[in-house]
């Protein structure tokens, strides 16, 4: 099973920004306890972080053609502003789930509306970085139950 991680803009600074809201750890630590968890799971990780929007488009659109089962996605402040995010993810028909370190629901009246909310197949938000592990741990028994019901096996 493939799981790409895909992290919004901002997130490179983890660890230093805005402590209070997203911690102290690391865009890099992050990364390798998902990569850890996914192994002990079965499934295979790689993640990736990008500040640009279009950016962020083609890697979703990408993950078609190189046989990605799941995506897990922050996609930080686009979250709440980008159309453009949203069809790439109804277009790909990837099954994706959408998590944030804070929960947006406590915060700024403009972080409560996300544009992916109805697009994916669930939110996770305000664990901090357990959100990412929760959310990846999630999608994963998502897939193994719909092939399942389908009769197939990983
Ligand atoms: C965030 C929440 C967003 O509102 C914010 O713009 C971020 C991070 C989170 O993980 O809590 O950059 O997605």
């Amino acid at each position: 099973m493939r799981i790409l991680v895909l992290h919004g803009p901002n997130l490179n600074l983890l660890g230093e920004r805005e402590k209070a809201h997203y911690g102290s750890i690391r865009l890099s630590e992050l990364n390798e306890q998902l990569s850890v968890c996914a192994k002990e799971n079965g499934a295979d990780v790689s993640t990736f972080q990008s500040n640009s929007e279009g950016v962020l488009v083609d890697r979703i659109q990408e993950a078609r053609s190189s046989g990605i089962d799941a995506i897990v996605i922050n996609a930080a402040a686009y979250t709440h502003t980008s159309i453009a995010i949203r069809d790439a993810l109804l277009a790909v028909k990837i099954p994706a789930v959408e998590v944030h370190l804070s929960n947006i629901y406590r915060r700024e009246k403009f972080r409560h509306h996300s544009l992916l909310a109805d697009v994916v197949i669930a939110q996770v938000t305000g664990f901090g970085p357990q959100s990412y592990i929760l959310g990846m741990l999630g999608i994963i028994k998502h897939l193994e139950e719909d092939l399942k019901r389908k009769g197939q096996t990983l």
